[in-house]
């Protein structure tokens, strides 16, 4: 039957990896212009040199089902076999197909695009004590994995940012990612599969803290040879051509816990330094970002957020750029109009950039001092047109 024969490419297998801690911005950015130019020559090496393979009986054709889920297009029979939910039919030629839908829970594994891992109990909250793990193996021809957390709520951090109480890890894939807690509904990230190697994720939870811990993530399988893979250097990828990124746990309102030296804490997470990049759409050569009209602590990373006047916060001039940015900082790299690359403090003005890949890096240090209430970043990007010639 020919909706089986699925050809599959088998692409190099890329996992980029690349220097955890960079403390100077101009060797950073040129890191990941390389690393960007080598997947360039990689996707063209696996176009010309690697031959196409048929694998039998892997039926991976993408259905969404009625309530708005991932799921996979099968017969009913194979859709229970490997343990999915018929949820409503899907459209292909073939007869009795259903849009399968996959949920797994604590202890789970699968090989299978398109699972949900959710928490014990979901769509109930789990009331913590335990720890929950999942495990993802790639097959053939995949690369990637993109973790949709659509919905990931999990006790904050304290407030130097370490994820003490909760913490989600994710093991075995690359780049390696810090621990992650607090409120991350809405964020993803995408990992490089190591070889054949599975990637791991685990929830430990303290159950001395109370909390209705909530987890539903959608695990993606992206193949080597796909459009929608994430450029070398990406953490986070977005692929809309206006959008809005933020720093993981940011939120409204501020962590409840104190910092080492008693002070209001962060929501930033500690320890992290990654790319959150944007796919250019087409006839697009820069992007702009600005901070949210209505969100006044959208760009708060460094400094005291409570001892500040409130009409300031937020604004370019309570900002600070270039070397007073040290501990934690954002990347832009080579601003329009010249300048620093690097933004910290309490503010930030409009920033835009034409440099490829678009891209925005993060990094934080290990604690909060001597920054009081910080937030993290919310920004708004918005893609530009190119300019005529
Ligand atoms: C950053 O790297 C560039 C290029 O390697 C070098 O010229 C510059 O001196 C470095 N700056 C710092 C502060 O280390
Ligand atoms: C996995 O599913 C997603 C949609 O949920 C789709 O974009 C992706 O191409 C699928 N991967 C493979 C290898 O079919």
């Amino acid at each position: 039957m020919s909706r089986w024969a699925v050809i599959l490419f088998l692409g190099v297998v890329h996992a980029g990896v690349r220097a955890n801690v960079l403390s100077n911005s101009s060797v950073l950015v040129e890191t990941v212009r390389q690393e960007s130019e080598q997947q360039i020559v990689d996707g063209h090496r696996s176009g010309r040199f690697f031959p196409f393979y048929t694998i039998g009986r892997i039926a991976n054709v993408p259905c969404t089902s009625p309530s708005g889920l991932s799921g996979t297009c099968l017969i009913a029979g194979e859709c229970k076999d490997n343990g999915g939910l018929a949820s409503g039919s899907c459209s292909t030629r073939t007869n009795q197909a259903v849009c399968c839908v996959y949920t797994k829970s604590c202890g789970g594994s699968t090989n299978l695009n398109s699972t949900y891992f959710t928490n014990s109990g979901y769509p109930g909250p789990y009331n913590g004590g335990g720890t929950c793990s999942f495990t993802v193996t790639p097959t053939s021809g995949i690369c990637q994995l993109r973790i949709d957390f659509r919905t990931l709520s999990l006790v904050q951090p304290t407030g130097d940012g370490a994820c003490n109480t909760d913490r989600l890890t994710i093991t075995g894939g690359s780049p390696s990612v810090v621990p992650l807690c607090g409120e991350n509904t809405g964020q993803h990230i995408y990992l490089n599969f190591v070889g054949s190697g599975p990637i791991s994720i685990r929830v430990a939870t303290d159950g001395g803290s109370s909390f209705n811990r909530l987890w539903n993530m959608e695990l993606s399988q992206i193949a080597c040879a796909s459009a929608e893979r994430a450029p070398v250097g990406c953490l986070q990828y977005y692929t809309d051509e206006s959008g809005e990124i933020s720093s993981f746990n940011y939120g409204l309102g501020a962590n409840p816990g104190l910092t080492t030296v008693g002070t209001r804490g962060s929501r930033q997470l500690a320890n992290t330094n990654y790319g959150i990049c944007i796919r250019p759409a087409a006839a697009r050569c820069s992007v702009t970002y600005s901070l949210p009209p209505t969100d006044r602590y959208a760009f708060t990373v460094t400094g005291d957020a409570s001892a500040i006047d409130p009409a300031l916060v937020g604004t370019a001039g309570v900002g600070m750029t270039g070397a007073a940015c040290t501990t934690d900082y954002i990347i832009i790299p080579n601003p329009t109009g010249g300048g620093s690359d690097r933004y910290c403090g309490l503010g930030i003005g409009d920033v835009t950039s034409s440099a490829r890949p678009f891209v925005v890096y993060t990094v934080t240090n290990g604690n909060e001092t001597p920054d009081v209430a910080n937030r993290g970043f919310r920004l708004l990007y918005e893609q530009n047109a190119c300019a005529a010639v």
